[in-house]
């Protein structure tokens, strides 16, 4: 049997993580989830994002579904609901959030930019992580959804609207000084080779994708399930809670039940 590594985000912004994780780790047995039915997360309250969290962990207890370790591939439910939904399993939890830190080290104008979804620019856990990681640098924030819903349409039709993605770019009035732009979402390497020709190669791109694949093999270790990584690369499982336009995977529709009310605020 093979370590079970279940990825998770509200859409395809995950695979961006995952990749990175099956570089790493090719013969794991990976499933993917996205709630695609409340996307995007960028746009909900961070209650709404723990209880969707909490009624995750409900679904992979009333499936059954053995899984070893979770990671949440989603900057904004991590900084929203990572401490709550770590209270109610036992299962040992993975969340990505915003590269400041390595940023800030890096970033020689010491002007460093977050580009990530309304709800991660808001969340005090982003605020906390500039304030530790990234004292001596100053950091602009910048938000959108609306670069989420161009990297999904890329992803799934290899279609990028570029004068979209340009207006929108244009209109986050990115400052000239920042030399190194936080991807603090994960749709958005996706979209990285049309953000980096936007800005000319002026600016270096960061994610937390690398550093998530080292930590996953890391915690594996601690967990003794490295030996569970061997023998043949098997197939991906993909699970979305709503249907999916796209001929490129088959998804099996699964639904989450809403525990809001289960939920204390
Ligand atoms: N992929 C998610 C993240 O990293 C955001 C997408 C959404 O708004 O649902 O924050």
């Amino acid at each position: 049997m093979s370590a079970h590594i279940m990825v998770f985000d509200s859409g395809i912004g995950g695979t961006t993580v995952l990749e990175h994780i099956q570089k790493r780790i090719p013969n794991a047995q990976y499933s993917y989830f996205m709630d695609n039915a409340l996307l995007p997360y960028g746009a909900q309250t961070q209650q709404t994002i723990i209880s969707r969290l909490c009624s995750l962990i409900y679904f992979i207890e009333q499936n059954a579904l053995v899984v070893d370790l979770i990671v949440i591939a989603c900057n904004t439910a991590s900084t929203s609901a990572l401490s709550e939904v770590r209270k109610i399993t036992s299962i040992p939890i993975v969340g990505v959030v915003p590269a400041i830190k390595p940023a800030a080290q890096v970033s020689r104008t010491k002007h460093i930019g977050l580009l990530a979804t309304p709800a991660t620019v808001a969340s005090p856990y982003t605020h906390t992580l500039i304030k530790e990681h990234a004292s001596n640098t100053e950091v602009s924030l910048y938000s959108s959804v609306e670069l989420v819903a161009l990297a999904e349409q890329f992803f799934f039709t290899q279609q990028l609207n570029t004068h979209k993605l340009h207006k929108a770019l244009m209109h986050l009035g990115i400052h000239s000084d920042i030399d190194v732009l936080v991807l603090g979402c994960t749709h958005f390497p996706i979209l990285s080779d049309a953000i980096q020709a936007y800005f000319n190669n002026t600016v270096q791109l960061l994610d937390s994708g690398a550093a998530i694949a080292s930590r996953v093999s890391y915690l594996l270790d601690q967990h003794n399930l490295k030996s569970k990584w061997a023998g043949e690369k098997k197939p991906l499982h993909y699970y979305a809670t709503a249907d999916i336009l796209s001929n490129k995977q088959v998804i099996k529709d699964v639904t989450l039940i809403d525990l809001s009310q289960y939920v204390k605020s």
